[in-house]
């Protein structure tokens, strides 16, 4: 039995409203004291001509009780609905323990396909935290498309091709040597790429002699090609050790390259459905009309630019994967740039247009200067991970001397921090690296989440059981105090959750409702002795704990982070 939808049909019938816009409407009230359900009706009265308050009155004057509801009360615009606790507690515990870890799964978007593109860090360049955002965010909007039974296509559009080989290739026959490219790999790269910027500025040759590289590269030069491969294996290898860590897969690695031969067919494309204008010897799309500056397809050489890739690669994607959304997962300042590409999809006439979507996030920002970049000196996401990992190991060592498995606690929680903390609000917020509030236990934070999971397993080991299964007789009637029924309240509503996060592309759904579980059972645990009750009530109220434990499980996997058993 779902309720929502049972009080959305009730309120349907009685009113004539749209079950769907009903069930959007339907609220949670904070206070459990104003219903378990509300139904506010100001958003009716202008269609309806009629005060919300009238509404309401009308609505619950012809609407007939659902079994499972004990009392309707209008107060003012709101029509509250009041379930009975123990028909509630039974539905939901009984569905829990149906269900297991798929409870909040749901079949929205069975034969539907969601492609994902994040991550996509330049080759040759240092995975910097942009890149950690932008790999978190949209990992964990796989997951959550996963979960909703959406078919997900995570892609990582390397930068792998573009004017950064050619100044690489000349850096390195200039100042570099295999050898020390082999033993500092990206960092070696990125000291000499930075140092070719530097020169280049006092001698500009530098720059046509890298573009003619470049040229080489697309003409498909045995040397070229060569070096371009070796400096991307380099960075491949740097760029894994990091999804390793962060535990990220991708289904496709299709980066820039990938589209090198398919862009000439999109460039004539182009031509025929007279987009393309000249300007200054390059080949562009004016889009002066939606206020926007032209979108570069064509430079006056005859290179291709990075919206001439993106489109090309939308078309591939569309006929690949025939997708129903096509997200993108980058910085904010890469706005204009999607606005333009996606004008362009839609002026040749592509009926999916709209279903590109950007999904941007806001800057990190290295709060107190212990990890901002000095000069010369590059900020290797890898040194934040381990500067996080260390911390929670002297946490540890503080707290838990004793802890098994120390080492590996350590990293999921230190690393659990970093991405719980990035995605603990809306995405477009800017984020400040702190590391003492992403690992305090007692904040909203990742360990915070952990250590309840943590606590929750501990609970139920002690207790000598495991699944519901090893639990005799589970009465509901005796999980029916407030803080029981609270728990049982934000368990239920994990999965309109979910469906809410992807609704807007916001992972912080998710992960602000983890919280919501943690606190309504550390509530629920403080006022419920569980070893000391009788055998009864210790048997409904362990599967309270086994139902948190493994909601909180499967929350903290969806959004990216491990749950160890013991911390
Ligand atoms: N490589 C780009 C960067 O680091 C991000 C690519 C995003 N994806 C895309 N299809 N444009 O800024």
């Amino acid at each position: 039995m779902d309720f929502n939808y049972g009080i959305s049909e009730a309120i349907a019938k009685a009113s004539g409203i749209d079950i769907n816009e009903i069930k959007d409407t339907l609220e949670i009230p904070a206070n459990g004291e104003m219903g378990d359900y509300a139904f506010p009706c100001f958003k009716f009265a202008k269609i309806m001509r009629r005060s919300p308050s009238l509404i309401a009155e009308e609505i619950a004057d012809k609407i007939e009780k659902p079994d499972f509801v004990s009392k309707i009360q209008t107060v003012n615009a709101y029509i509250n609905f009041y379930i009975d606790k123990s028909i509630f507690v039974k539905n939901v515990i009984t569905n829990i323990i149906d269900k297991g870890n798929d409870f909040i799964k749901s079949d929205i978007g069975k034969g539907k396909t969601v492609v994902i593109d994040y991550s996509s860090p330049n080759i040759a360049k240092p995975f910097h935290v942009g890149h950690l955002r932008s790999t978190v965010i949209g990992n964990a909007l796989y997951n959550i498309y996963e979960t909703l039974g959406y078919n997900v296509v995570g892609i990582n559009h390397l930068g792998d091709w573009g004017t950064q080989f050619g100044k690489l290739i000349v850096a390195y026959k200039m100042w570099g040597n295999k050898e020390a490219v082999e033993k500092d790999d990206i960092k070696e790269l990125s000291r000499i790429y930075v140092k070719f910027h530097e020169e280049a500025e006092k001698d500009p040759s530098l720059n046509d002699e890298a573009r003619s590289w470049l040229v080489k590269m697309q003409e498909g030069d045995k040397e070229a090609l060569a070096l371009w491969k070796w400096f991307c294996d380099i960075s491949m290898k740097e760029f894994n050790r990091i999804y390793d860590r962060l535990g990220i897969k991708f289904d496709s690695y299709a980066g820039e390259s990938f589209y090198n031969d398919k862009m000439a067919a999109v460039v004539d494309e182009l031509k025929e459905k007279n987009l393309l204008t000249e300007s200054r010897g390059a080949q562009i799309v004016d889009l002066e009309k939606y206020n926007m500056p032209p979108c570069l397809i064509l430079r006056s050489d005859g290179g291709t630019l990075y919206p001439t890739r993106d489109i090309s690669a939308a078309i591939y994607r569309m006929n690949t994967y025939d997708f129903e959304k096509c997200i993108y997962v980058t910085a904010l300042d890469q706005n204009l740039h999607f606005a333009q590409w996606f004008k362009v999809i839609e002026l040749m006439g592509y009926y999916w247009a709209d279903k590109l979507i950007h999904v941007p996030f806001g800057l990190v920002s290295l709060g107190d200067g212990k990890l901002s970049t000095r000069k010369g000196h590059v900020v290797l996401m890898e040194d934040i991970l381990n500067m996080s990992v260390e911390k929670t190991k002297n946490i540890i060592e503080d707290k838990n001397p004793n802890l098994e498995n120390k080492d590996k606690i350590a990293e999921d929680v230190g690393i659990g921090a970093i991405i719980f903390d990035d995605l603990y609000n809306s995405r477009i917020k800017n984020v400040v690296f702190d590391m003492e509030r992403m690992l305090n236990f007692d904040g909203e934070t990742g360990p915070y989440a952990q250590y309840t999971h943590a606590r929750a397993c501990s609970i139920i080991r002690k207790a000598g059981v495991n699944k519901y299964e090893d639990i005799e007789n589970i009465d509901p009637l005796l999980i029916c105090d407030e803080a029981s029924v609270n728990v049982f309240k934000v368990l239920d509503e994990f999965k309109y959750k979910i469906q809410e996060a992807a609704e807007k592309n916001e992972p912080y759904i998710v992960t602000r409702h983890i919280i919501e579980i943690c606190k309504a059972f550390n509530k629920f645990y403080n006022e419920n002795s569980i070893m000391n009750s009788e055998e009864n009530v210790k048997n409904a109220r362990l599967a309270v704990v086994m139902a948190v434990r493994d909601n909180i499980k499967v929350g903290l996997e969806i959004i990216g982070l491990k749950a160890p058993e013991a911390m």
